[in-house]
Order: C-alpha cells, then structure tokens, then sequence
C-alpha cells in the first residue's frame, strides 16, 4: 500500500521535507510500529533505513513483506542483499528508488527522505529494460535528455556517447536492442544509469540472467566504476560469490512474512580485488561458509552444522553458488 507523503517538493531539489514530521503520527500503523515513540534525531547519514515496514494490499489480502528493516549505508560503500526468494529484497531496493513508500518508517537520502525516484538513485534491473525502437545511443541518451535538459544536444549526445564507451560499447553505439547479445543490453542499462551521474547505485540480481563468463566480466567493470566514480552500490543478488567477491558488507534477510535483517557480514578484504586471488583465499571460503549457514539455517530453521557440511563439498566444486529459491 502506497503511504501518502505530504512533501510536494523533491527532498534533493535541497527543499525536501526534514524526516520529523512522520514520526509518531497516526500515519504510523504498520507493522513496523512507531506509534507513541518519540521522534528520533534528524538524520545525518549519507543513506539510511530507519525501522522500515511495507506492507502490500493485493486482491483484498494483506501480505506484511519486510518489518523492522533499518540499515546505515555510508557513500562508496558496497553492500550487498542475499535473501530467499520472496523474503522482500526487491521492495527494499524499489523503497530506496523511491517507487514504492514504505507502510511506516523512512528511507532517507542525505538526510531527506526519499518520496519518489530520482537520478541520484539509479536503478538498474535484471530484465535491462531498454526501448526496442531505439538504438543503443538512444537509449541512453534519453535518460540524459531528461535529466540534464538545459545541456546543449551535442553536450548530451557527448555524455551517453562517453558512458557507453565506458562500459565497452564504443563498437555497438547505433546497434538496436535486438541486435546485440544480453551482455551488451545490461552494459547499456548500467552506461544509462551511469549517465544520470548517480551517487547511488541500485543494482537488482543485474547479472541473474547471463552466463558465468559475461557475469564475471560485468561484475569486474561494476567494482571498477564502483571505485572510480566513488558509487555507493546496493546489489541484490542470489549468487552468493557475487556478494562476496563485490561487497563491503552482506546484509542476510530473514525468510518472510514479515522479514528483516537477521545479520550483516563484513567483507574487510581491501581493494582493489584480485578476483582469482580473493575467491580461491581461505578468507573467502570463510565469508561463503557464514552466509550459506545462515541460508541453510533460515530454510531448514534448525541447527545447520550436518546441512552446511554437505552444502561445503558441494560448493567447493562450484565456480558460483545460487541460492535455491
Ligand atoms: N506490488 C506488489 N503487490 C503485492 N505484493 C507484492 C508486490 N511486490 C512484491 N510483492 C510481494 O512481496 C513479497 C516480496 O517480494 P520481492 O521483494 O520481489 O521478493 P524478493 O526480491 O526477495 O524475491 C512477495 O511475496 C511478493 O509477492
Ligand atoms: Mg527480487
């Protein structure tokens, strides 16, 4: 259920409405319950979930997704989500896009809270989305037409042609959607997100559907930007390698209904990785090993230590692990 926000003004046009006024209202009724708190301090962090509840109506029945979900992300951090199917993992990265409203609690961006998308939050989704009618360039120069109009045609036409060829499609900038390979379709949504200059990242199992050497690949350029451009990244994956080898920290999900955060995983390995070192270190076996424990556990909702065990000989012969939906 969409939550009415009363803010008319976008909160990073610098004219948003300050977090405060949500607080212990009697708008406050979901799952998540504020009611009677008094208000917390006016956020300072660069992103934050505050006590995040959504709660969707669909065909009269009401379905409590995530409750109690609050997370600090600092800028350039690169954080992932790993969760079963279904625990809510996706309506968390579309609350910070700000195309869904949490039930109760806030999603605040520098310190406003977001109430609608926005180019500072760029979304990019597994299925790329792209127009079929219009050609690669064109692709990514609309989203630049739209949010940069008062630059002048050639200088958007520069800026989708200078992300494009960052993501290595310098080759295939006048080639349509369908003429090029599913690789090149998600480089071109990462090049249109990129286009908009986000601060944040919003990446949703972006590389599910490409084979392992593509996926690879892809992850590679996404550290590498991720590093270059100071990005904050938040990833939602199935692919537990993937969060691993990318990430600062893990975030694990509960299983639904009602889900939440049932631990957050440091990644402490420095950066730049080496992608073969890292992934064939002890230290990554150990990262791989607490969060399948921590999926086994969820699933099986007893002791993993028999379930993980076989689960480590089977990952071991396993160059990427999906979590079974
Ligand atoms: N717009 C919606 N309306 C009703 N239910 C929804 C909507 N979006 C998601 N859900 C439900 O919320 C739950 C979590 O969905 P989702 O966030 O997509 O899970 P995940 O990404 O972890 O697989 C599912 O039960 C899904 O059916
Ligand atoms: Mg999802």
């Amino acid at each position: 259920m969409h939550q009415n926000i009363s803010s008319t003004e976008h909160p990073e046009s610098g004219k948003g409405v300050p977090i405060a006024p949500r607080w212990g209202t009697a708008d406050d009724k979901g799952s998540g319950g504020h009611g009677g708190r008094s208000p917390p301090k006016r956020s300072t962090k660069f992103l934050e979930l505050i006590n995040v509840a959504k709660t969707f109506t669909a065909d009269g029945r009401r379905v409590e997704v995530l409750e109690k979900v609050s997370l600090e992300i600092p800028r350039n951090q690169f954080v992932s989500v790993i969760g079963h199917s279904g625990c809510g993992k996706s309506t968390l990265l579309t609350m910070i896009a700000g195309l869904e409203a949490p039930t109760s609690g806030s999603v605040c961006f520098l310190e406003r809270e977001v109430t609608r998308p926005g180019p500072e939050r760029a979304v990019v989704f597994q299925n790329h989305s792209l127009l079929p009618w219009r050609t690669v360039l064109a692709n990514v120069q609309l989203a630049v037409d739209t949010v940069f109009p008062k630059l002048s045609r050639k200088d958007r036409r520069e800026r989708a042609e200078h992300w494009l060829v960052k993501v290595g499609l310098k080759e295939h900038l006048h080639k349509y959607p369908h003429e090029i390979s599913g690789g090149m379709k998600q480089r071109t949504g990462i090049a249109r997100a990129l286009a908009m200059e986000p601060q944040v990242l919003l990446l949703d199992e972006p590389f599910g559907a490409l084979d392992a050497l593509t996926r690879s690949t892809l992850q590679d350029e996404v550290l590498r930007l991720h590093q270059e451009q100071h990005l904050t990244v938040f990833m939602v994956t199935h692919d537990i390698d993937e969060a691993v080898l990318c990430s600062d920290r893990v975030v694990m999900m509960d299983n639904g209904p009602r889900a939440t955060i049932g631990r957050i995983l440091d990644i402490t390995e420095p950066r730049p990785r080496e992608r073969v070192a890292f992934m064939e270190s002890q230290a990554f076996a150990h990262y791989r090993t607490e969060c399948l424990r921590f999926l086994f556990w969820r699933k099986h909702g007893r002791e993993p230590e028999p379930v993980v065990k076989a689960v480590q000989v089977q990952a071991a012969s396993t160059a990427s692990l999906a979590i079974a939906g």
